[in-house]
């Protein structure tokens, strides 16, 4: 469905001038009736006379990024290239792109909300700010729900869209796409309510990303040519967008999955091996970078209790993430997160170390962190800080091995996102949700190149669609058996 289409800035002109929605440009026409049937990264699809129309608007958008409504993203740049009824145009990576409305604009930061005096996060950055609602998520919602008709389910839904969860920059086009105008989203949102606004983003695109699994494979190799990529086209221009929005708080989530994999994986797969020196040198630079702004925390990813749980396992760690900080000398890191888009229940008294736990001595993510934060500081971690996300964690699935870490059946929201959630954990920053629930985990086509046989398990919802993309049936799981309940 999704046509590939290069467009010159003229030829994209003329599609603008006559698209009456999104879908016009992909070659469909506009839908009459507004039933949506599948919903993709273009916008929402129905089906009539046996051939697909786009629905073309969209409730719920952010109002700084109002092109997305329309199927555009938003310009990383306030060139007006057109203007209509809907607002300024620019071009951006060959395609139309919304320029961000509203006010006289300071003009620093390509967006049009006054950035004010540096902001410094002392302490914990997640407390006494608001949390940032992502609009897309919103979005995502909002057509999960023109898709239900059990009214308490929607009522349940509807509140999801009061929750904040963290911004995946997961390729270089979707940074473009989000970081800035959600940067100025919150700066807007900060501007006019007074209370400092947080943004959590996840930076996810180093080369071999995803080397010990299959479905969340990334866009750039492990190779040098692709490391100069994620170096100049992604990391850079995340420090551009960061140095420019200085006056609100932002936390950074860094790579899942790649420390981890270094901790257990090198020997075991060789894709790991592989990609050994990128995700050293890639910590390495991104760190430095993006770690000496006083404005922005970084957490370094460590898995989860059944990832890096065992004695042995936490012993290793600890050396390789006292080794990594060091490498981004002078950047600091704020500490670390767990749990990131897995099941595993905060606590479990059910279990302790034993022949059920395969001996793993933290069982659950409660007593894992209890252990990071002893390793950790034994190490010489100079700052060790967790926040953990509890997005699918609030009741023990279904899986039947916990290493199962696709889209499992019996999943349920977790713990609201709550700043210093457990006292006595002085250490616990946040609950946080990092994956957005009802974003699947990975595709269970056994046919596609991203298909990963974890996917096709047993307890795996099926049928799923690619990572990242829109699963129904997963949200409204998540939604009922949520804990605390909706
Ligand atoms: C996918 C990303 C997606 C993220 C959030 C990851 O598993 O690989 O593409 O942005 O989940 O849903």
């Amino acid at each position: 469905m999704k046509a590939s289409f290069a467009l010159t800035a003229i030829a994209a002109l003329t599609a603008k001038v006559s698209a009456a929605c999104f879908s016009e440009r992909l070659g469909y026409p506009c839908c009459k009736g507004n039933t949506v049937v599948y919903t993709d990264n273009d916008g929402k699809w129905g089906v009539e006379n046996n051939n697909w129309c786009g629905i073309g608007s969209t409730s719920g958008s952010s109002a700084a990024c109002w092109s997305q409504a329309l199927g555009y993203p938003c310009c990383s740049h306030k060139n007006v290239v057109y203007t209509d009824n809907d607002g300024d145009w620019g071009v951006e990576n060959g395609d139309w792109c919304g320029i961000i409305k509203g006010g006289s604009g300071s003009g620093s930061g390509g967006g049009s909300a006054a950035i004010g005096e540096q902001y410094t996060i002392n302490g914990n950055p997640f407390a006494n700010v608001e949390f940032y609602i992502n609009p897309y998520y919103v979005e995502e919602v909002d057509n999960a729900i023109s898709q239900m008709s059990d009214s308490s389910l929607i009522a349940k839904a509807e509140k999801m869209k009061t929750y904040s969860n963290a911004i995946w920059l997961d390729n270089i086009k979707n940074m473009q796409s989000w970081l800035q105008p959600n940067l100025e989203g919150a700066l807007s949102q900060q501007n006019s309510g007074g209370t400092p606004v947080l943004t959590v983003f996840v930076v996810y695109d180093l080369p071999g990303r995803d080397c010990h699994a299959l479905a969340s494979n990334g866009e750039l190799l492990a190779n040098d040519s692709d490391m100069e990529r994620y170096k100049s086209e992604y990391i850079d221009v995340i420090e551009g967008h960061l140095k420019t929005y200085k006056s609100q708080p932002v936390v950074l989530v860094i790579e899942p999955d790649s420390l981890a994999n270094m901790v257990t994986n090198i020997e075991s797969t060789p894709a790991c091996a592989d990609s050994q020196n990128y995700y050293f040198d890639g910590h390495a630079y991104l760190l430095k970078k993006l770690g000496v702004f006083p404005n922005v925390a970084l957490y370094l990813d460590i898995g989860h209790a059944f990832w890096l749980g065992w004695d042995d396992n936490r012993e290793k760690a600890a050396k390789v993430y006292a080794k990594v900080i060091q490498s981004g000398a002078p950047a600091k890191v704020r500490g670390f997160v767990d749990n990131v888009a897995n099941y595993t229940p905060w606590e479990d008294p059910t279990l302790s170390r034993g022949p059920d736990t395969e001996w793993n001595p933290c069982p659950d993510e409660k007593r894992y962190l209890e252990a990071m934060h002893k390793d950790f500081t034994s190490a010489g971690i100079q700052s060790v800080y967790f926040f953990s996300d509890t997005s699918r964690n609030g009741k023990k699935t279904d899986r039947k091995h916990p290493g199962e870490w696709c889209n499992q059946t019996g999943c349920g929201i977790g713990a609201r996102p709550k700043a210093s959630p457990i006292s006595g954990m002085e250490y616990l920053d946040a609950f946080y949700w990092v994956k957005p629930i009802g974003e699947s985990d990975g595709t269970s086509d056994t046919s596609a190149k991203r298909y990963d046989g974890y996917c096709g398990h047993e307890t795996a919802m099926k049928p799923a669609p690619e990572a990242g993309q829109w699963f129904q049936k997963f949200f409204e799981e998540g939604l009922k058996n949520a804990n605390p309940p909706l």
